[in-house]
């Protein structure tokens, strides 16, 4: 993680649909899940975390904090904020 490049919010903030790339920020980390949202369990509802912090979409969808969702999302790291 320490070697990716630093992005800002703004530029996170741009990518909020399949059209732009899709990207979300876990924990200072940016994700780029675009590839992924085909095969979300849960369907297009990632789009709603778009361009913004997952972390409010995953307080009530509870079943993210685990491993194997994380495992996941490391694979799609780009950036940092
Ligand atoms: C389920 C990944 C964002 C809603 C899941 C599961 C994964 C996943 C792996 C299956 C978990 C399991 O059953 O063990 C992700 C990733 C996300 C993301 C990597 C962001 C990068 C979101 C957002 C929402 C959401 C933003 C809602 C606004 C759901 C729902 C399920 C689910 C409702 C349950 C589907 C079901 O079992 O019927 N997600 N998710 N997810 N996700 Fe996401």
């Amino acid at each position: 993680n320490a070697n990716l490049p630093t992005v800002t919010l703004e530029e996170v903030a741009k990518h909020n649909s399949l059209q732009t790339g899709v990207w979300v920020i876990y924990q200072n980390t940016v994700y780029d899940v675009t590839n992924f949202v085909d095969s979300h369990p849960g369907g297009e509802k990632i789009l709603l975390a778009a361009g913004k912090d997952v972390e409010p979409f995953w307080d009530l969808y509870a079943v993210h904090k685990s491993p194997h969702v994380l495992s996941i999302l490391a694979e799609y790291a780009i950036a940092r904020l």
